[in-house]
């Protein structure tokens, strides 16, 4: 088959190079000219495991080209819009991909057949269908959600637990659909279910599929405030949860909050459509203000351990993206914590191992234009490593979940510090070592000593 992509970036990256892997003539267009220029010569934009060695693999088998003009698609099967949606206040928001279905629909050369990969709000696709059919009466709109997580989007696209298609005027058999057929096609070689649905279910199902695991995470991080009030441990008590099958252990870790570019503004929207339509939704509500607390939650079982606000500490926060693997650090809870520590007076020394420098451009830019709650606020500092971060720190914050924190060299580090604590965000500090080398662990509010008895299996 021959398919059009439309826009280079994450999710247009995976899913061209994916569609090229499965054998077919993939064109991915961007109107980047500079950005299409380095996709040609196998130089990505985005880090992503595995996506290298695809991009390599479609370009030298011919499967998989690159293009910055929409003449370079025409006579293609059908285009897959893959442009982003977020606006310049980082919100959710369908505008591009509105504008770009209407290029395509205006040009009777593109392909007919417009599937929309972007994630929409629910009911966005409807109004986007009706206003090409005013455009040309033989355009035909699907919507085929991704459900790809950054750093592992390779593995999930070529191994999905679903695949979504919603289309525009199904028929009475969905599966009888050209479209539907088509895009059942374009999978095959994948064989995972697939539910072939109207455009509004099919963007429902993206998007409180997201919000659904927004909330697993936010009720993972009350459990985890519970749990430290009342004794308990935090990760056993998860571990315990997920092993019932109707729950299940994923995105139940306790942590930070989540980030990135798809729960923090989907959380916020979805309770927003829901009061435009007149629907109360309570528990909606609560995720998103439940998410950006457990910031000031880490932060206040710092300053109980220590015994003292944190003004006037040196911090070293280790790690910056929104969870490891990525250098995205869009909506990162490590962020919002740098920033919560910065307004509450403390002095951050910042390491991550991907986006240092872009995220202490973050932390300064919230301190010199005084964002909420880091008015005032000094800029942070960079280091070159855990080690230079953690020397002079009153105290230590692990903020992603980087592998090689698991294994930090805590002999070495603590004799470097001024002070004791490491509050652990993301429970993968090594707690024995680190209370050997004469550390007090603070892992999700909760003293390393309460985890001894853990045994799970
Ligand atoms: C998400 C969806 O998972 C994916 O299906 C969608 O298509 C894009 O958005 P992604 O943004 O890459 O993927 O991140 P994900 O791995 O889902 O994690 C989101 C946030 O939740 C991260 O900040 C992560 O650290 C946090 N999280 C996740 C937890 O705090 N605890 C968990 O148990 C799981």
């Amino acid at each position: 088959m021959r398919i059009a992509i439309v826009g280079a970036g994450y999710v247009g990256l995976v899913t061209a190079a994916c569609l090229a892997h499965l054998g077919h003539r993939v064109t991915c267009l961007d109107i980047d000219a500079a950005r299409v220029a380095r996709l040609r010569i196998g130089d990505l934009p985005v880090h992503e495991p595995g996506l290298d060695e695809l991009v390599a693999e479609g370009l030298s088998n011919g499967h998989l080209d690159f293009a910055g003009e929409y003449a370079a698609i025409a006579g293609s099967d059908l285009a897959i819009v893959c442009v982003g949606t977020l606006d310049p206040a980082e919100e959710w928001d369908g505008e591009v991909v509105r504008a770009t279905v209407r290029d395509l629909a205006h040009d009777p050369r593109l392909p007919r057949w417009i599937v929309i990969r972007s994630t929409l709000l629910p009911g966005t696709a409807r109004s986007i269908a009706a206003e090409t059919r005013a455009i040309d009466g033989s355009v035909r709109i699907a919507h085929n959600p991704e459900f790809t997580r950054e750093a592992s989007a390779v593995a999930d696209f070529l191994a999905p637990d679903r695949i979504v298609i919603g289309i525009d005027a199904p028929a009475a058999d969905a599966g009888g659909d050209s479209l539907a057929m088509a895009l059942r096609d374009a999978y095959a070689p994948l064989d995972a279910p697939m539910v072939v649905t109207d455009l509004t279910s099919a963007e429902t199902i993206k998007v409180a599929s997201n919000v659904f695991l927004a909330a697993k995470v936010t009720f993972a991080n009350e459990i985890a405030r519970l749990a430290a009030a009342t004794g308990a441990d935090a990760q056993a008590v998860v571990d315990g949860m997920g092993l019932d099958t109707r729950i299940g252990r994923s995105f139940l870790s306790p942590g930070p909050g989540f980030g990135g570019s798809c729960f923090p503004s989907q959380a916020r929207a979805l309770p927003l459509l829901a009061r435009r339509h007149g629907v109360q939704t309570p528990l909606m509500d609560a995720i998103w203000p439940s998410n950006v607390s457990q910031a000031d939650w880490l932060i206040d079982g710092l300053e109980r351990a220590a015994g003292r606000p944190v003004a006037g500490m040196r911090v070293a926060l280790l790690g910056l993206t929104f969870k490891a693997g990525t250098d995205d650090l869009r909506e990162s809870p490590a962020i919002r914590l740098g920033q919560a520590l910065q307004a509450r007076g403390a002095d951050v020394a910042a390491y991550d191992p991907l986006a240092l420098a872009a995220g202490l451009a973050m932390l300064d830019a919230a301190a010199s234009e005084g964002a909420e709650g880091a008015e005032g606020a000094e800029g942070a500092e960079g280091a070159e490593g855990e080690a230079a971060a953690c020397r002079g720190a009153d105290a230590v914050v692990i903020a992603t979940e980087w592998p090689q924190f698991r294994y930090l060299d805590w002999a070495a580090i603590a004799p470097t510090m001024r002070g004791r604590i490491v509050v652990d965000g993301r429970a993968v500090v090594d707690a024995p070592a680190a209370t050997a080398a004469g550390l007090r662990v603070i892992a999700l509010g909760v003293e390393a000593a309460g985890a001894a008895l853990r045994a799970v299996g």
